[in-house]
């Protein structure tokens, strides 16, 4: 099932199945059964559409937030990264069953991966409401880095993934919000606040299986977090963060303090 997921290219094709998939999962997971896991040879790359083009991060066009086609940019940038997050989610899925880990690891990311293409869709239904769309501006190549980086290492996948790059929503998505919110976009608002709250989850999953397989491995976890960041992820961290909805998923500042660029700056 991951793998289809993966292999479907269109966006919306692509989260239309992610969403029967985990709602099959779910399904049979509620009658008590315990599907088997099996193993999969995922693609290195997902299937993507035609559009949008990728390009390196430094040549896709900053608009202004405070105009149309600013708001337009930035929501399709949301659908961007949400797309890969469903893929991203299927992945570790689909990618580690070598290591045996209990029922609970899938229906955490099988729930992410649902939520994942309900945020594409939304996001798509917001462009698409402005008279736009998913594919009509450039988006970020090189998204896809971090799964490939790490095909190899579950608990560097879990820390730089769910623990350093979903948890970078929760700290930009607010600023998000008050943009719309102040753009009088309702239903922008109302989709970000929806994208907001279930992140906090996929956070706390990623916290939760690193810790799982920390403890399984007799490990310090702050320092083979630091560890891992620092040789899968290619930048530093980016303060301010939100505390409040770190601590929430389980995130503690001495986890990303010691990463973050300028620290004594961003202190100040
Ligand atoms: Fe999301
Ligand atoms: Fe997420």
């Amino acid at each position: 099932m991951a793998v289809a997921v993966l292999m479907t290219a269109d966006g919306r094709e692509k989260t239309a199945l992610s969403r029967r998939y985990a709602a099959e999962w779910q399904s049979a997971r509620k009658a008590g059964q315990t599907p088997d896991i099996g193993t999969a040879a995922p693609p290195l790359f997902p299937a993507r559409p035609d559009e949008p083009a990728l390009l390196d991060p430094r040549d896709v066009p900053h608009r202004k937030p405070g105009t149309a086609e600013g708001q337009i940019a930035l929501l399709h940038a949301v659908a961007h990264i949400e797309l890969n997050a469903v893929d991203l989610h299927w992945d570790i899925i689909a990618r580690f069953t070598d290591t045996k880990l209990p029922i609970g690891f899938y229906d955490d990311w099988v729930k992410s991966a649902d939520e994942e293409s309900k945020h594409f869709n939304l996001m798509c239904d917001c462009l698409e409401g402005m008279g736009s769309h998913y594919g009509a501006l450039p988006a970020h190549a090189g998204m896809w880095r971090a799964a490939e980086d790490t095909t190899g290492d579950l608990m560097g996948r879990l820390a730089v993934v769910p623990m350093v790059l979903e948890a970078r929503g929760l700290d930009v998505t607010p600023g998000m919000i008050k943009i719309f919110r102040q753009a009088k976009l309702k239903d922008a608002v109302a989709a970000l606040e929806i994208i907001y709250a279930e992140e906090v989850h996929h956070v706390a999953y990623g916290s939760k299986w690193f810790h799982f397989l920390c403890g399984r491995h007799d490990l310090d976890p702050t320092g083979v977090f630091h560890d891992l960041v620092r040789k899968y992820f290619h930048s530093q961290l980016k303060p301010p963060f939100n505390e409040e909805k770190r601590a929430e998923a389980g995130i503690p500042p001495d986890f990303y303090w010691p990463l973050a660029q300028d620290v004594s700056q961003a202190r100040r």
